[in-house]
């Protein structure tokens, strides 16, 4: 039986996604190359170090250690203006409502994300309350497809991972919710997210008796 809702913050709660891809564009941009989307999907879920290395690979390139500090922060400072006037406008339709339903029916709530800035989007747009706990890149130490973040996730809510439901806009995300023996939900387009065991294009009128008829289908 499903007791625990985890939720990946960026493209699943919040509209974000877009203005991660633009920044990292705009870095690649200043360096004389581009990134496609098609590239873009494989950074979604990563951290930004990662990200960085996996930018600057395919721009086949190479920096020292204080030039690629200088150009992540300079992607979050990018990042973080776009992000600075946030309320619940930038919330994905849906995920709010699905997580108001969990809380009223006294089942957890638990974000698992990669961002370092995820309790500034939380409190921006009023969440922040609703969560039992909150795993993200300032906890943990490995990136998606390890499943760490999901592990640490489950046992803030004193619940195992088959009891848990995994929400995930990445295929490094569901990579690390299959691998962590979660239930995996993709939220977004079927032929990225087809490893995933429940795909949904999103939150909106999603609830708990409709996840649960489509996990009893799976
Ligand atoms: C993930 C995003 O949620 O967080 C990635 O999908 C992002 O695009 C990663 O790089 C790290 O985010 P931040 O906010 O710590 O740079
Ligand atoms: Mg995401």
């Amino acid at each position: 039986m499903i007791k625990g809702y985890i939720f990946d913050l960026d493209g699943v709660i919040v509209d974000t996604a877009k203005y991660h891809y633009n920044a990292w564009r705009r870095l690649a941009n200043t360096l004389d190359f581009d990134i496609t989307e098609e590239q873009n999907e494989n950074l979604k879920g990563v951290s930004r170090v990662e990200s960085l290395e996996y930018i600057l690979g395919i721009g086949n390139l190479q920096f020292s250690a204080q030039k690629m500090a200088e150009m992540a922060e300079q992607k979050n400072t990018w990042y973080v203006e776009s992000i600075s006037n946030m309320d619940k406008s930038e919330l994905l339709p849906g995920s709010e409502e699905l997580i108001k339903e969990i809380k009223n029916k006294g089942l957890k709530v638990s974000l698992g994300s990669a961002s370092k800035n995820s309790m500034r989007i939380l409190k921006a747009t009023k969440l922040i309350d609703y969560f039992d706990a909150v795993i993200d890149g300032t906890k943990t130490t490995e990136s998606k497809p390890h499943p760490q973040v999901f592990l640490m996730g489950a046992e803030a809510l004193k619940l195992k991972p088959e009891e848990c439901i995994v929400f995930e806009d990445s295929i490094n995300g569901i990579k690390a919710a299959n691998n962590g023996g979660f239930v995996s939900i993709g939220v977004g387009d079927q032929k990225i997210l087809h490893e995933a065991d429940i795909v949904i294009p999103s939150l909106e009128g999603i609830t708990i008796e409709k996840l649960n008829s489509l996990i009893a289908q799976h």
